[in-house]
């Protein structure tokens, strides 16, 4: 840093939120700030952990579907996918929907979406493909291109689960909202053996460990933070009561760390939660999707009820 007046830091958003979480008495940060470029490329190495299966079982029952899950979309209709990534379980169902007209990958990582839009483009050229950089945990404004095109919602990887039930509840409830929206497809990782899905969340390689700590990467680059992030510890749990996985980052030592004109104590073996990944069972899906005003038409699972993509019905 030079000296003189400090620069400010170049994401207000990030460092509102970072002091609204560490400034509570149970310290958190909010998940969406995992996915820069490098947060986003460590999730997409995380996809191809041994322990990782959710995306392997997911993209097997994509394959078998594909044909049932394009036919939801009619002629000319749109595909709107939240949290679309590399858009690479996407392409499953767009090779399986010829008739498709248009899909809207919705994604807060506006590098990555940039860069899946031209691919799209050029391996799709008959598709009208409108890219939204938004965070969809606050309701997203769909392009008006799509206002006369027939809906259908994608929202795969079980990301609901990273979602706050309230949250998860409003976005499944805007959907339901959308002129002419006919089905909504859901990914769900289900509830399982406990060390399994602990696995999934503290692999032996620490590339899920790499990816949480990003968080604190990122407070450092873009929001004037001073973390040294080999002081904290990742832990990974499985919290029965709430169904969920908790990632925590645990502070190693007390310490005090300055985030830009702010002052952050831990204690020693304080944690920070940064991100909950919530496992559900057919029932818990039906209760979730019937507050949003959807009906569970449908659980597709693979043989062992690993993980289920939902497809939902507008009325029963
Ligand atoms: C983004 C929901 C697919 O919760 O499984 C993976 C995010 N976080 N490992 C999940 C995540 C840590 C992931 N999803």
């Amino acid at each position: 840093m030079m000296d003189g007046a400090p620069l400010p830091p170049p994401n207000p958003d990030l460092l509102h939120d970072a002091l609204a979480g560490l400034t509570a008495p149970k310290k958190s940060l909010p998940p969406k700030w995992l996915y820069d470029a490098r947060g986003s490329a460590l999730f997409e190495a995380i996809t191809d952990l041994p322990e990782y299966d959710l995306t392997r079982t997911e993209t097997a029952i994509l394959r078998a579907e594909a044909g049932r899950l394009a036919r939801l979309v009619p002629p000319g209709g749109a595909l709107v996918e939240f949290g679309s990534g590399a858009s690479t379980k996407t392409r499953t169902l767009l090779d399986a929907g010829p008739h498709l007209g248009a899909y809207v990958p919705v994604d807060i990582s506006e590098a990555f979406l940039a860069e899946t839009a031209t691919a799209l483009r050029r391996d799709y050229p008959h598709l009208s493909i409108h890219p939204v950089a938004a965070d969809f945990t606050a309701p997203v404004a769909l392009p008006a291109e799509l206002a006369d095109r027939s809906k259908v919602g994608f929202f795969p990887g079980s990301t609901i689960g990273n979602l706050d039930p309230a949250i998860a509840v409003r976005l499944l409830a805007h959907a339901r909202g959308w002129p002419d929206v006919r089905a909504f497809v859901l990914g769900i990782d289900l509830v399982k053996d406990e060390a399994a899905m602990v696995a999934a969340y503290d692999d032996a390689a620490g590339v899920t460990a790499a990816f949480i700590a990003n968080i604190l990467v990122r407070l450092n680059a873009e929001a004037a933070g001073e973390f040294d992030p080999a002081t904290f510890a990742y832990r990974a749990t499985w919290n029965v009561e709430a169904a969920r996985i908790d990632m925590e980052l645990v502070s190693r030592r007390a310490q005090t760390i300055r985030l830009a004109d702010h002052e952050i104590p831990f204690e020693a073996g304080e944690p920070i939660h940064v991100s909950a990944s919530r496992k559900y069972t057919s029932d818990s899906v039906a209760a979730l999707v019937c507050d949003a005003g959807w009906h569970l038409d449908k659980m597709l699972t693979d043989p062992m009820d690993r993980f289920a993509v939902a497809i939902l019905a507008p009325e029963v």
